[in-house]
């Protein structure tokens, strides 16, 4: 079984939002003042188990838990330990804001979750909760180093650089992944939602430059890409002398979307085909009208793939073509 879209790309990764609430309000993701969906129209954990194993089924080898925050999803631990256990499914993996990684890590890892991505924008507490709104730092540096004394490996941060608010700290941000040895992503921020709180033309910080910053403190080595996350739409350099991988996630300025290989549920239930288009089908309806059909959701996740847009298009200059947040999308 595989899911092969009219362009020849087969999805075998799936990005599935278990919630759009988050402890955080980050000011690239959300509107300081946010409806969240109401709670019957959020997929439940047997629905979101349902659909984790309809992709499976259909070749999907990694399943990235996001939201929102994923854990504050109550119960999350008895999705995370039933779909580890799903035959076929390589790796389960998780994107997080931390916050709850004090307590979380260790459960995490033993119902068997293989890999984390932690966001992480600033070493500043101050600057922290400006960026956050309501962030503490010290509680997800406590969750960075939880997750490492749980033994995850291959742990990464992602940062979100805006110009005038965090580039300064780029090359702080590297050393910190350095030192303990976890990968690093910077990500151009996306128009993503309607947002008030900074202009997104102006805060726009091209990974070319932030490369540039890194390279000229650390010279870097590009990674050949078959050793990159195969498909993936990070692009990897290497220091000398350091394990550490330095990512960059460029949908401005470097198209990848030739090479992509997933597909994202929203927390509604809603299978999205593409980050930057609207094209979706409502998985959720599926679920609530033929509970149990297995058949049934199959037949629409296959029948998606012919929905998936050959590429995005974002353009800073024009109010956001795409009005979801990053919260409705999973990160
Ligand atoms: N543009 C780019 N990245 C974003 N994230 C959230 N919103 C945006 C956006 N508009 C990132 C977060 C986190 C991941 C889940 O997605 O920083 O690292
Ligand atoms: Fe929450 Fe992540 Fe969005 Fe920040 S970027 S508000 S942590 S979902």
């Amino acid at each position: 079984m595989s899911l092969v879209d009219r362009y020849g790309r087969r999805v075998e990764y799936v990005r599935l939002s278990v919630t759009d609430r988050c402890d955080f309000r980050c000011v690239y993701c959300m509107a300081e003042d946010m409806t969240f969906v109401p709670r019957r129209d959020v997929l439940t954990l047997e629905e979101l188990l349902a659909v984790g194993r309809a992709f499976v089924a259909q070749g999907v080898r990694k399943i990235r838990l996001t939201g929102g925050e994923p854990l504050v999803r109550r119960n999350i631990l008895w999705l995370v330990e039933q779909l580890a256990a799903v035959p076929g499914l390589e790796q389960l993996v998780m994107t997080t804001n931390g916050s709850h990684l004090a307590d979380m890590a260790r459960p995490l890892k033993q119902a068997g979750l293989a890999r984390l991505n932690i966001s992480l924008d600033t070493l500043d507490p101050a600057r922290f909760r400006e960026l956050t709104r309501t962030g503490n730092l010290a509680d997800v540096l406590a969750g960075i180093d939880a997750a490492q004394a749980a033994g995850f490996a291959g742990t990464k941060l992602n940062a979100v650089i805006l110009r005038g608010r965090n580039d300064d700290e780029i090359e702080a941000l590297v050393d910190f992944a350095r030192v303990r040895g976890l990968d690093i992503t910077f990500i151009e921020e996306m128009p993503l939602g309607q947002i008030d709180e900074h202009d997104r033309a102006i805060a726009f910080m091209p990974s070319e430059e932030v490369r540039a910053r890194v390279h000229a403190r650390w010279p870097l080595a590009a990674v050949p890409d078959d050793q990159s996350a195969a498909g993936g739409p990070s692009r990897y350099w290497r220091m000398a002398g350091s394990p550490t991988r330095v990512g960059f996630i460029s949908p401005h300025s470097h198209n990848f979307c030739h090479l992509c290989n997933r597909v994202r549920v929203t927390a509604e239930g809603r299978l999205l085909l593409c980050l930057g288009n609207e094209h979706s089908l409502d998985l959720r309806q599926v679920l609530r009208e033929r509970p149990g059909d297995d058949q049934a959701l199959a037949q629409a996740i296959v029948s998606a793939m012919d929905l998936k847009p050959e590429r995005h298009h974002f353009n800073l200059q024009e109010a956001p073509q795409i009005v979801r947040f990053m919260n409705m999308t999973g990160g």
